[in-house]
C-alpha cells in the first residue's frame, strides 16, 4: 500500500490507472469502513482510501479536536483490507487557503434531520468530498448507509454536477447487539456502551409498528422519543421518512410505502455527551 500525503504525488501514482475505486473516511477505522474498502476493491483497477478529519463539517462546539486519530492502526487495517493507495493529506495540503468556494446542497435535503441539528454539516461534507473527488478522480465511490442522509446528499450532488462517478452505498455493519459501528462509540463508557443498543432497538420497534400496518406516524415517533428519553437519552429525532427524498410521507402513502419497502426510520440521540445516529430501511 502506498501512503501519500500530497495531491501532486497522488496524481502521479493514479496516472497509471483508469478506474479508481474510492472510499473517503475520517480515519479511526473499524470493520464498517473496511467492509466498504472490500466492496470497492473489485469494482476498480486501484483502490484508494482517504483519511482526512474535515474541519469544515464540524461545528465550533463539536469534537473536531478530540476526534479519535489512530494512524498506525488505520494503516495496518487498510493494508490488510487490500487498499492500494492511502491518501492522507494534512490540513494545509487540502485547505492551503480559506476554502471560500463551497458546495451548497439544497435545503430540502440538507437542512433537515442531521442538517437541522448540525447546521452547515452537509456544506462541509459536500465541499470536502467534491475536493477529494477532484484529487482522486474516482470512477466509483462507496459510502456507508449508516450515514443515510449523507449518502443521499452525495448521490444528488454527483448527479447534478454530472460527475462521472458511480456512487454506491454499503450496508451498515453492526456489533452483535445491534449497535451500528461508529468511531464515536469509542467515547462511550462501559455502561453507556450497553445502553447504546437501545437506539437500534427503538428503530426496530418503529419499523415493526410500520410492518404491522400502523400508519400513525406521530404516535410511532412520539413513543420512540418517550422510550429513549425515559432511559436518559436526549433525542434529536426519531422519524419515519420516504426513502426516495427523506420527506415525511402522507398518511395515505405510509401503508403503500411500508409494503413497497419505500420507508426508512432514522434516529439521532445523545447518550451522555456522545451523539449517535442510526437508521433502518423498512
Ligand atoms: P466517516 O465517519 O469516517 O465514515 C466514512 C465512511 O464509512 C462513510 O461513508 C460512512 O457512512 C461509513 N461508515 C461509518 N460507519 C459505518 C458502519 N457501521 N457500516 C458501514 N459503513 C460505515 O462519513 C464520513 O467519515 C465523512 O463525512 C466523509 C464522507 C469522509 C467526509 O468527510
Amino acid at each position: 500500500m502506498k501512503i501519500i500525503h500530497t495531491i501532486s504525488d497522488l496524481r502521479e501514482v493514479l496516472n497509471d490507472f483508469n478506474r479508481p475505486a474510492f472510499v473517503p473516511t475520517m480515519g479511526n477505522l473499524h470493520a464498517g469502513h473496511l467492509a466498504l474498502v472490500r466492496q470497492a476493491k473489485p469494482l476498480g483497477d486501484v483502490t484508494v482510501v482517504s483519511i482526512f478529519v474535515n474541519r469544515l463539517q464540524f461545528l465550533p462546539h463539536e469534537d473536531f479536536d478530540t476526534y479519535p486519530r489512530t494512524w498506525e492502526a488505520d494503516c495496518q487495517a487498510l493494508q490488510a483490507a487490500g487498499c492500494d493507495v492511502l491518501f492522507a493529506p494534512n490540513e494545509l495540503e487540502l485547505y492551503p487557503e480559506p476554502q471560500n468556494f463551497k458546495v451548497q446542497p439544497p435545503a430540502h435535503l440538507a437542512d433537515i434531520l442531521e442538517g437541522h441539528f448540525r447546521p452547515g454539516f452537509f456544506v462541509g461534507v459536500c465541499t470536502v468530498v467534491m475536493k477529494l473527488f477532484a484529487c482522486v478522480q474516482p470512477r466509483i465511490a462507496v459510502f456507508g448507509q449508516k450515514d443515510y442522509q449523507q449518502l443521499m446528499v452525495l448521490k444528488n450532488m454527483v448527479r447534478q454536477f454530472a460527475l462521472p462517478i458511480e456512487v454506491l452505498g454499503g450496508a451498515t455493519l453492526r456489533a452483535e447487539d445491534g449497535l451500528a459501528l461508529s468511531s464515536r462509540n469509542n467515547y462511550l463508557s462501559a455502561v453507556q456502551r450497553q445502553e447504546a443498543t437501545a437506539l437500534s432497538q427503538t428503530l426496530h420497534s418503529m419499523a415493526q409498528a410500520l410492518r404491522a400496518g400502523s400508519t400513525d406516524l406521530a404516535t410511532i415517533e412520539q413513543q420512540a422519543m418517550q422510550v429513549l428519553s425515559a432511559r436518559g437519552w436526549q433525542c434529536d429525532y426519531l422519524v419515519v421518512r420516504r426513502r426516495t427524498d427523506l420527506q415525511t410521507p402522507s398518511t395515505e402513502q405510509v401503508a403503500t410505502l411500508a409494503i413497497e419497502q419505500g420507508l426508512v426510520v432514522l434516529g439521532a440521540a445523545k447518550i451522555g455527551n456522545t451523539r449517535l445516529i442510526d437508521n433502518l430501511e423498512v
